[in-house]
């Protein structure tokens, strides 16, 4: 299985007809060099999952309810995310934290319910412009680790996300040493939680694209992207998927 990991995470973007630019990207990448996740609507998640069939682009969630099913209207469990064809979820995106009032518990919650399905996690976190102007990133940064981490994770089951919220969207991006530092604690806080390898996958997230996503990827602990904007297009995610599969 190639270490390297790129997602784009389609948030509450595309139609049925937008199946086409998943079909496109999959075409143009029968081998890629690295894994490669489209994370659409679950409106689209079972069409997606059968339009990739067969090729080397796995389908993903934007999220998972923490319980194994029951009565919550408009939620979704990680086993119908499971049984619609996703491979894998990301849960704890700071627009979930921020909308949704997502708690690091119910973040770790959730991590374990997707596990439980049979799911790979993707934890996302990180910090504000206000924090980061106030030099709390750091511990920002541990503190939700620590808090969103489900016990059994490891690298075969989980990644994390490293998103400072002022880089999503925003056409912002952190210093290459800014991601780095971020990216070594993440590293060195795994470590330490984790009995045996370390080796979970680091993504980095917050406007990637592909003028800015080789630089990105030759940072020290960089393990792939989470992509927003720059996954709804074939091109543009091709050519991020691309920039990953040389790095
Ligand atoms: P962006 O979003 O690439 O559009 O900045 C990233 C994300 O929210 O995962």
């Amino acid at each position: 299985m190639p270490r390297k990991l790129v997602a784009g995470n389609w948030k509450m973007h595309g139609l049925a007809a937008d199946l086409a630019e998943a079909r496109a990207l999959a075409a143009a990448h029968r081998a890629p060099d690295c894994e490669v996740a489209l994370c659409p609507p679950a409106t689209l998640v079972a069409a997606m999952a059968a339009a990739l069939a067969g090729t080397a682009v796995m389908v993903g969630g934007q999220d998972c309810h923490e319980a194994a099913q029951g009565a919550h209207t408009g939620d979704i469990s990680a086993a119908m995310l499971a049984d619609a064809g996703a491979r894998m979820v990301i849960v704890g995106h700071s627009e979930r934290r921020t909308d949704h009032g997502e708690t690091d518990a119910q973040v770790q919650a959730k991590a374990q319910a997707a596990q439980a399905a049979g799911l790979t996690v993707i934890i996302c976190l990180g910090e504000t412009e206000a924090q980061r102007d106030a030099g709390e990133t750091l511990a920002v940064i541990a503190a939700q680790l620590a808090g969103s981490l489900p016990t059994a994770a490891g690298p075969d089951n989980t990644v994390i996300a490293y998103e400072p919220i002022w880089a999503i969207g925003t056409g912002r991006t952190p210093t290459l040493e800014q991601i780095a530092e971020v990216h070594g604690r993440l590293r060195a806080e795994l470590a330490a939680r984790m009995n045996g390898p370390a080796d979970v996958r680091l993504l980095y997230g917050g406007s990637v694209k592909p003028a800015n996503a080789a630089e990105i990827f030759a940072v020290p602990d960089v393990d792939g992207a989470l992509v927003g904007g720059a996954s709804l297009k074939a091109a543009d995610f091709g050519a991020i998927v691309q920039a990953l599969g040389a790095a």
